[in-house]
This record gives C-alpha cells, sequence and structure tokens, in this order.
C-alpha cells in the first residue's frame, strides 16, 4: 500500500530545517505519499521548492487556521487546536481523489512537521486493516504513552495519565488508518469546535472504530517507534529590529 502522510505545517524560522529533517526520513520509506498542507493563505515559495527538490512523491495544498481561532483562549470556546483544519482538508482531498470503490490500497498517518520518526514505524503501518495503534514518547508528561494490551493482543485501554477516559487517549502521531476506512465513512473529520484538550484524535477515531477494532503494532506496543519532539525556538536577538543578516537568504 501507498502511505499518505499528512503533516500541516505553518512558517516560522525553523519551518525549512524541520521540513529537510522529515523529507530525509521520508525519502528511505518505500512508496510514501507526502500530502503537506500549509497554514497559509498561499503555497509559499520556501515549501513549493522545497517540496519539489526533495524528489518525494508529494501533494501541496494550503488552507489558513482564521486568526481568531487561533488566538481565542477562552474556556467555553477554546482555540482550533493546531493543524486541524490542515488535516481535515487533506482528508478532502484523499476523499475527492480516491474513489470508494478504489481498489489503491492506501494508509493514511498524520506526521506532524516536528516530530521524530523511525523508518519501523512506517513498515509497521503498513498492514493496517482498520486502525493500528502504538505508544508515543514524550506526550502526556511521561516518557512515553501507550496503548494497553491484553495477553490475545486486544487493546482494552490506555496507560496515560492524562485523562485516561478519553475514548482514545492517544495521540496524533500514535495511529495510522485504512485508506479505505476513510473512504467508506466520508463524514469523519476532526472536529473544529467544542473540543477539550487532547479529545482532538478521539473526534475522528470515534467516527471509524471502537476500542475493539483497534490493531496494536510495534511488538504488542512495547516498542517505542516515535518521539513527540518539539524544536526550540531559536534566539535572534541579535537580528535586532531592522535585520542583521540578510533577509533575501532563505533558512
Ligand atoms: C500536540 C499534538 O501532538 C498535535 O498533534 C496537536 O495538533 C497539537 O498538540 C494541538 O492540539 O494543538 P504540539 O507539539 O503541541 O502537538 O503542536 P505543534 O507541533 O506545534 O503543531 C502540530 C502541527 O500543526 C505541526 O505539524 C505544526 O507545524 C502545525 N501547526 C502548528 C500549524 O499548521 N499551524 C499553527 O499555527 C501551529
Ligand atoms: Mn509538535
Amino acid at each position: 500500500p501507498t502511505i499518505h502522510v499528512i503533516t500541516p505545517t505553518y512558517s516560522r524560522p525553523v519551518q525549512k530545517a524541520e521540513l529537510t529533517r522529515l523529507a530525509n526520513t521520508f525519502l528511505h520509506v518505500p512508496n510514501l505519499h507526502w500530502i503537506l498542507v500549509e497554514d497559509s493563505q498561499r503555497r509559499t515559495p520556501l515549501v513549493t521548492r522545497l517540496l519539489h527538490e526533495t524528489g518525494l512523491n508529494y501533494t501541496h495544498l494550503n488552507v489558513e487556521t482564521p486568526r481568531n481561532y487561533k488566538l481565542r483562549g477562552d474556556m467555553r470556546d477554546p482555540r482550533i487546536p493546531r493543524g486541524t483544519m490542515q488535516r481535515n482538508l487533506a482528508l478532502r482531498w484523499l476523499r475527492e481523489t480516491f474513489n470508494v470503490n478504489s481498489t489503491q490500497p492506501g494508509i493514511v498517518y498524520f506526521a506532524d512537521d516536528d516530530n521524530t520518526y523511525s523508518l519501523e514505524l512506517f513498515e509497521e503501518m503498513r498492514s493496517t486493516r482498520k486502525v493500528s495503534v502504538w505508544p508515543v514518547a514524550f506526550v502526556g508528561g511521561l516518557r512515553y504513552e501507550s496503548p494497553k494490551v491484553n495477553a490475545a493482543g486486544k487493546v482494552y485501554g490506555w496507560k496515560t495519565v492524562f485523562d485516561p477516559h478519553r475514548p482514545f487517549a492517544i495521540d496524533m502521531a500514535g495511529f495510522a488508518i485504512n485508506l479505505r476506512l476513510i473512504l467508506f465513512k466520508p463524514q469523519a473529520y476532526f472536529k473544529l469546535r467544542g473540543v477539550k484538550g487532547g479529545y482532538q484524535e478521539s473526534s475522528l477515531l470515534r467516527e471509524l472504530v471502537t476500542l475493539n477494532d483497534l490493531e496494536p503494532k510495534a511488538a504488542n506496543c512495547t516498542k517505542i517507534l516515535v518521539w513527540h519532539t518539539r524544536t526550540e525556538k531559536p534566539v535572534l536577538v541579535n537580528e535586532g529590529k531592522k535585520g542583521f543578516t540578510d533577509p533575501n537568504v532563505e533558512i
């Protein structure tokens, strides 16, 4: 199957570095299709060039998260989680591009631009029938969070401290979905509104599967194959107000 990797991304000093590292990983993965969705009004020249130069098989999309959504922070109407509109656009693209009866086997994976992905992860997700799951390191205030798997190899809960009673207490990086399921359930999207922190993943997954359907990977969820790393913001104080370095040099 083709692995359709969906990545939301936005402009900032480290963007090109993040995307370069990601592309370098993906270049080692056979049969990968990168759906990169910019959180911007237009597709930017920086990302356009970078994608082209990687030689990867890719689709370049964009949708801007409205400013007022990003800034809003009150409890009754919390901000839209980062990357949500971008991931939903990619889901729509898949549904418009592949027919429900399409025999094209595919896997869908949401890969944020700052995480760290082992190559083994992509081999594990390739056999996903409905939804496969595995642990993710550095989330929820733990070394790693993981699905709980019983002796029979069934997922029966979540080894998390933060709200283990969520329907699917799993980070975005911890699951992959068979493309067929995405096409069979055309109404399934990430919810944009009224989603409490940590419930974004559940808002999509509950439309697609039940706990019983989940397929544990990574040696019954005993191996860490993905890390929720976050890149430190570079300190650019010496640029000053006008900027010190040549602004025409792309970083
Ligand atoms: C955590 C989760 O791992 C994300 O999957 C989730 O979207 C996010 O929280 C959230 O709910 O807000 P975190 O590391 O805090 O991730 O978020 P980022 O890595 O900053 O953002 C997630 C993705 O969205 C990244 O690929 C990032 O490039 C993109 N993003 C972020 C945008 O497209 N626009 C933004 O304004 C910010
Ligand atoms: Mn992140």
